[in-house]
């Protein structure tokens, strides 16, 4: 058995420690018990495999990436076990410990500024395809405009949770960065009952939200946050808000809170996107009358933010004091 033969089929738990009306369930994939710890093996696996098979990426090869970590980290994870280079870069907010992960499964990693304007030379994405473009035989990804990301998500996400929930199954509901996770996923369930409600999690800071009420790539709107892996500062290809039905917008406040709360009262020490998504679904949960059952997707694990969420100093220097995380936890 090959480690990348044991990616999806992730366990779906029913959260039930929020304060949400009786008649509404809330399910969460655990997607960071696929082997390289998060959702991204299934798009890296999906992408490789199918540029394999259509000879794009040779034995041998250099695979080239932007990455805010899980990415990468899948990336690495295959690139081992099948004799690849990886060169991946990233912007300096992602955590040292997934620049470490990354390193150890033999990666070379280019660490950028991450308030580099997009489109800049030393932007992340950037020099990513300067890297592809300048290394001869290499394959990128190139996982925020390839169609195949969302595609993965179609084929392995959208059908797990559908044979294990099936027509119950109300809203979906995700935080995006490529897109590939919410519109994929959304796709298929719609396709099986188009009722089906899929709300988008947005970090304030990020363009999504205003682009999807006006229609509107405003730059003023860019503004630091601290969850990894949540929203952009340019629209990606794969970010297809037809599948969409509403977008809510997050602080960081709101999804560490959550992850507290997953951490102590679930047992699940998730990373920040996975607070967000439980809480938007949270939200969501409580914004419905009737019966209904909301799916969730916990994309990382908390292990990879120990010295960030799970640091009390860094909460506090941080502006998330206690006080901050636990007088948001009673509106949970
Ligand atoms: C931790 C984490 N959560 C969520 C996402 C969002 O997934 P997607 O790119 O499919 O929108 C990412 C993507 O980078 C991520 O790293």
């Amino acid at each position: 058995m090959n480690i990348q033969s044991s990616i999806g089929t992730t366990p779906l738990v029913e959260l039930r420690t929020f304060d949400i009306p009786a008649d509404v369930r809330i399910f969460a994939k655990v997607e960071f018990m696929n082997p390289g710890g998060s959702i991204k093996d299934r798009i890296v696996s999906y992408i490789l495999a199918d540029a394999e098979n259509r000879g794009l990426l040779k034995p041998g090869a250099t695979i080239v990436e932007n990455t805010s970590g899980n990415t990468g980290a899948a990336i690495a994870m295959i690139a081992a076990t099948r004799g690849y280079r990886a060169i991946l870069t990233m912007p300096d907010k992602v955590s040292k410990e997934k620049q470490d992960a990354l390193r150890a499964m033999g990666a070379e990693v280019i660490v950028c500024p991450t308030s580099a304007a997009p489109g800049s030379a030393k932007h992340y994405v950037t020099c990513a395809r300067r890297i592809h473009s300048e290394t001869p035989g290499s394959f990128m990804l190139n996982q925020y405009d390839n169609p195949l990301n969302a595609e993965a998500h179609f084929r392995s996400t959208g059908p797990e949770i559908w044979d294990a929930l099936g027509p119950s199954v109300t809203a979906f509901v995700a935080s995006g960065s490529t897109g590939g996770t919410i519109s994929g996923t959304s796709r298929f369930l719609k396709l099986k009952n188009p009722s089906v409600r899929s709300v988008l999690l947005d970090p304030a800071g990020s363009i999504y939200h205003r682009y999807f009420r006006d229609g509107v790539v405003d730059p003023s709107q860019v503004a630091p946050y601290f969850v990894e892996g949540a929203g952009e500062d340019h629209l990606a290809e794969c970010m297809d808000f037809s599948a969409i039905d509403d977008v809510i917008q997050f602080t960081d406040a709101d999804a560490f809170a959550t992850c507290q709360h997953l951490a102590k009262r679930e047992g699940l020490m998730c990373g920040g996107t996975s607070g967000a998504n439980v809480w938007g679904a949270v939200q969501v949960a409580r914004s419905l009358a009737e019966p209904a059952t909301i799916v969730t997707v916990l994309p990382d694990s908390g292990n990879k933010y120990i010295s960030k969420i799970y640091n009390p100093d860094w909460l506090r220097q941080n502006g998330f004091g206690s006080d901050e995380l636990r007088t948001l936890e009673p509106n949970l």
